[in-house]
């Protein structure tokens, strides 16, 4: 998508996608929308400013008022100041996890020893998996110990649910062998979500249907505060699951499985209706979670914030891991993968190119058109320029948005046409700039 020159309009929940691609950002929020000529990565700061002051206002207006809404909304917001906290101390983790794997080459007496106090929750050697010609896995060795956050990412069909099965044991391996630490208690969430009775409630699929309250690891917790927690509101109580969205059915499978008393989690693609907010309390409850959680993800924000190693797969059923998050994986493997993307996007621009090239450019003079143009281009240019300083001086003013917000959308408005405008420009300057030359030289 990046190296299309057409206009795009995306809805994602995918926050690098979205800050890879966008410049502009509408925000949809309690029926208003709102819009900043940045893109997502400037998004969410600007948001919570925004909702902070309206907090600060709400504060001012009426201390009692609390509503529903209200609490949804600001405990999210808190939410996501506990999870960038709680970043820090995923560095820490991955540093152990680090040490640990650059150590265990030396380390086997004490690894073996601590085994039987539970650290260890899985060991494979050299499993493998064929399905007729295709090797799926082929020798991958790992050792999984208590408290890791293992992500696991790659294209669809690439195997991930395969080697979480046989990690799992769901499924035996063809080769190699698994061996599995004392006292695992697994929590699944698997692809294919589970098949619940369409006309029951919410509040009985979280309860099992007996009384009011849902066992969350062990403990019991009323039903209401448990579904506040997955941003339910108390009036779905009685909602029957037929008619509940994506995203809420995703978010329902989530509070399910995560109230099961577990020391082992295991989530295959969980975010992938999740909205922005779920993601949030996902990462929440991940980061609250004592246990070891292993999670097949496409959301390379979302791996980020929760996992100390990721496993990839590097063709013909290698599969590798790397410490740290998703960036880190790329940091370590990806340079080839990324020069190798770049190459096919690069190859593409050129066909481009080629395709929309008049024939024999070599041999044609400028046109009057042309030429006028290519003079004329950077004056325009110049002017866009400081059209686009003067709009963006207005939206620097922070508290624009409330004081004036008809002032706000104006400015909006004008600095992405004049975005727009100047791109153009710029693109067609450019273009018979290339011209001009391949006739000089010619
Ligand atoms: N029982 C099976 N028989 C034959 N092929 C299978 C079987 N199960 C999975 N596959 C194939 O193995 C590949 C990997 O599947 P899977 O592990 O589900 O991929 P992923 O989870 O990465 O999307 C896919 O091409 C799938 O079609
Ligand atoms: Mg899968």
């Amino acid at each position: 998508l990046d190296s299309r020159r057409s206009a795009l309009v995306i809805i994602s929940h995918d926050r690098r996608f979205l800050s890879n691609l966008s410049r502009s950002t509408a925000w949809l929020d309690r029926g208003q929308i709102s819009q900043i000529d940045r893109g997502f990565s400037a998004f969410e700061a600007w948001r919570d400013e925004v909702l902070a002051e309206e907090e600060r206002d709400q504060h001012k207006l009426d201390r009692k008022i609390v509503n529903e809404e209200h609490w949804l909304r600001y405990g999210v917001s808190g939410r996501r100041k506990r999870n960038v906290k709680r970043l820090g101390n995923l560095q820490a983790l991955r540093d152990q996890r680090r040490n640990y794997r650059a150590a265990a080459g030396n380390a086997n007496l004490a690894a073996a020893e601590a085994d039987k106090s539970g650290k260890l929750i899985i060991e494979a050697k050299n499993i493998g998996r064929t399905y007729g010609e295709r090797k799926i896995v082929d020798g991958f060795s790992i050792r999984v110990q208590r408290g890791d956050r293992i992500g696991i990412v790659g294209p669809n069909g690439a195997g991930k649910t395969t080697l979480v099965d046989m990690l799992t044991g769901a499924k035996p391996p063809d080769t190699g062998t698994i061996r599995f630490g004392a006292n695992i208690e697994m929590a699944t969430l698997d692809q294919h979500r589970e098949s619940l009775d369409p006309k029951s409630t919410l509040a009985e699929a979280l309860t099992g249907g007996r009384g009011d309250s849902v066992m969350v690891g062990g403990k019991p917790k009323h039903v209401v505060s448990y579904m506040k927690d997955f941003l339910f509101a108390q009036e779905q109580m009685r909602t029957p699951l037929e008619v509940l969205s994506g995203g809420e059915r995703g978010r329902l499978m989530l509070a399910r499985a995560l109230a099961k008393p577990s020391n082992l989690l295991v989530l295959d693609e969980p975010t992938n209706d999740l909205d922005l907010e779920t993601l949030d309390v996902l990462e929440e409850m991940l980061g609250d979670y004592e246990g070891t959680v292993i999670l097949i993800s496409h959301d390379r924000d979302f791996l980020d914030r929760v996992v100390t190693s990721v496993i990839a797969p590097e063709g013909d059923g290698r599969w590798i891991e790397y410490a740290g998050g998703y960036t880190d994986m790329l940091a370590q493997r990806g340079a080839d993968l990324k020069r190798e993307a770049v190459k096919t996007a690069a190859v593409e621009r050129d066909k481009d190119a080629t395709a929309s090239a008049p024939s024999g450019t070599s041999k044609r003079r400028l046109n009057f058109n042309e030429k006028h143009a290519l003079e004329t281009l950077p004056k325009t240019i110049a002017k866009l320029q400081a059209e686009i300083a003067k709009q963006q001086r207005h939206l620097d003013d922070p508290n624009l948005y409330r004081k004036d917000r008809k002032k706000f959308e104006q400015a909006s408005a004008a600095l992405s046409k004049a975005q727009m405008e100047l791109e153009a420009a710029e693109d067609k300057w450019l273009e018979l700039e290339v011209l001009r030359e391949e006739i000089e030289q010619a």
